[in-house]
């Protein structure tokens, strides 16, 4: 793959490291056109400097091994704080704080962990099936109706948010104002984010808590028997209370975003990369049993997250293929960097359905690993069957894709089809 992207090679200059991660922290790379742009810039950043302490003091590492052990290393997660616009990251963080500080320190992550892991068990989450299938199904049949339509406007993005509110306990009619509070507030954690987008992510932070604390209210006095939301406020009551009623609020909600805009966007650009790789759709299409594996390498070649919180080093330095980062010290990994390298996956800009043992850190790994990947797993491979079942064949009609930065994660805008029913 060449290193000449007109629009990188206008942003980024990629023969400098310290440029490479300038633009990776201030200026929204991920927005950049080009399928494969940012990972042409965490390539340059791997060839020329796999670990490299950049003049903002953080250590940025970019290979498969390195990052595997630093997400393995006894670390605190800085949260959002540190690439997030001062401006929004303000308004973000104060509403999310009782949350995202606790995240902070390694026991209150367990405790908090251990809160929301029951509804994200497989066995918790096969129990999904059906309503997953009905709920695919239903917006399918729409879409059908169609026959052109928007895969992300139209059928991903009603997906998600759904299957979350769900989980919480969230009425069904509220759904729709659920998932326009989730998009508005995603830009939160961008590299550059203006000055209407930040009154946009307040209204929708705002929004968020209001309805939580009343639908907290209600649920109290009348607690579900297995939402995660009743689930939460019993831990928050009586004298053995292990989490506190403002936490309660900001983990609800931070439940919702982390399980929506991620899962939308893994399966938007599931549909996008099928349609560019046109053989591995056929095999899949021929032999459906291949999908999980589908999926994991779709992951790992181009998985909506890209940046892992930074990490703050702790306990003991973190050794690094003899390079040692000090307690102390802030390190960054990049997922989709390590996701890439052809020394763990050969030919990592292929994407390869018969690719075997694809240990990915899509997913991230270690403390972090994240808790929704069995249910998101369930969501994809739920919507991405039906999808095929309902439609023989598709065209992606984008002249060129509109991508969005969403601070940790690049998502599509619009993923605009024609399709021909099965
Ligand atoms: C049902 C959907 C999902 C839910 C409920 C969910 C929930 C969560 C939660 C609660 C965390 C924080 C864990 C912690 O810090 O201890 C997390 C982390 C993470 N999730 Fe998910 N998630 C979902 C879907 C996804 C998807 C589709 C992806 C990407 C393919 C993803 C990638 C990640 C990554 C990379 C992290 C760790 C970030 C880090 O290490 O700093 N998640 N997730």
């Amino acid at each position: 793959m060449s290193t000449t992207i007109p629009a990188l090679a206008e942003a980024v200059d990629l023969s400098d490291p310290e440029d490479i991660v300038d633009a990776m922290m201030h200026r929204a790379p991920l927005a950049l056109p080009g399928d494969d742009t940012p990972w042409e810039m965490y390539r340059a950043l791997r060839d020329q400097a796999p670990i490299f302490k950049s003049r903002h003091g953080v250590t940025v590492v970019t290979r498969y091994r390195d990052c595997l052990a630093t997400l393995r290393h006894p670390t605190m997660d800085l949260g959002f704080r540190m690439r997030a616009d001062a401006a929004a990251g303000v308004v973000a963080a104060q509403l999310m704080a009782p949350t995202m500080l606790y995240f902070e320190d390694p026991v209150d992550t367990m405790r908090q962990r251990r809160l929301m892991r029951g509804a994200f068990t497989r066995q918790a989450v096969v129990h999904r099936q059906p309503e997953l299938d009905a709920l695919v199904d239903d917006v399918l049949a729409r879409c059908a109706e169609m026959g052109s339509f928007d895969f992300m406007n139209d059928f991903a993005d009603h997906i998600p948010v759904a299957v979350m509110c769900s989980v919480l306990g969230v009425p069904r009619e509220d759904v729709p104002i659920f998932r326009d509070w989730t998009r508005r507030s995603a830009p939160a954690t961008g590299a550059v984010v203006n000055e209407d987008d930040a009154k946009d992510i307040e209204l929708a932070f705002v929004g968020l808590r209001d309805y939580m604390t009343g639908l907290v209210a209600e649920r109290r006095k009348a607690p579900g028997e297995h939402d995660l939301l009743s689930v939460m406020i019993r831990a928050s009551e009586g004298d053995e209370a292990v989490l506190s009623s403002e936490e309660l609020i900001a983990l609800a909600i931070f439940a919702l975003s982390a399980g929506s805009d991620t899962t939308t966007q893994l399966v938007t650009s599931a549909a996008y990369t099928l349609s560019r790789f046109p053989a591995e759709q056929a095999k899949l299409r021929a032999d459906r049993a291949l999908m999980p594996d589908a999926l994991e390498e779709m992951i790992r070649h181009s998985g909506p997250v890209h940046y892992a919180q930074p990490r703050l080093v702790m306990e003991r330095p973190l050794q690094l293929d003899g390079y040692e980062v000090p307690v102390g010290d802030v390190v960054w990994t990049s997922v989709p960097g390590a996701n890439r390298d052809p020394e763990q996956f050969p030919d990592p800009d292929t994407v390869d359905f018969e690719r075997r043992d694809i240990r990915h850190l899509g997913f991230s790994q270690g403390m972090h690993l994240c808790i929704g990947a069995m249910l998101a797993r369930l969501e994809a491979t739920t919507v991405m069957n039906r999808f095929l079942d309902w439609f023989s064949a598709y065209e992606v009609t984008e002249d060129q894709i509109d991508y969005v930065d969403f601070g940790t994660m690049r998502g599509i805008r619009t993923l605009n089809m024609t399709t021909q029913r099965a």
